[in-house]
């Protein structure tokens, strides 16, 4: 009887970490961030935004009214890419790795993959990109800020 429960309980233990493996969960919560007036922007043409978690984003004018963000992490080696207006790509100068405007190598050792691509919205003239929620809580404990009340040690 001890030995079968013991074999339950092992088992059951093998699976519940198992399907762990298998099937994380996942934190799909977001939250929208404020990030330019969309007027300063059409200005600018494209500029570079950083995540209260420290991911880069790029977020460029497209056309009037038409804006893209994407992470400014190239996908090859991690170097950072940026956006040139006049040839209409992004470009990354570590290894000449070249995006199109929306994002995707077509030159270079990245050809074939993507920029990562953050979902973004106007309202009222704002501009907001999405982030996970996950990420700024992480930011949160990393960087405490100027504020004592929010270091997560309280030990101001
Ligand atoms: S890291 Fe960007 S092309 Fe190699």
């Amino acid at each position: 009887m001890a030995v079968g429960a013991g074999l339950v309980a092992s088992y059951g233990t093998f699976f519940g970490f198992a399907g762990r493996y298998l099937y994380p969960a996942r934190d799909t919560a977001t939250a929208w961030l404020y990030v330019v007036r969309t007027i300063e922007l059409e200005q600018k043409g494209s500029m570079s935004y950083r995540t209260p978690s420290g991911a880069t984003v790029v977020i460029a004018v497209q056309s009037p009214g038409e804006y893209l963000a994407l992470s400014s992490v190239c996908p090859h080696l991690g170097c950072q890419v940026h956006w040139e207006a006049a040839k209409d790509r992004f470009f990354c100068p570590c290894h000449n790795g070249v995006f199109n405007a929306e994002g995707q190598g077509t030159a270079g050792p990245p050809k074939g993959q993507s920029l990562l691509r953050y979902p973004l919205r106007v309202q009222n003239g704002l501009l907001y990109i999405e982030v996970p929620v996950e990420s700024l809580q992480l930011a949160r404990l990393d960087k405490p800020g100027h504020d004592g009340c929010l270091h997560p040690r309280g030990t101001t």
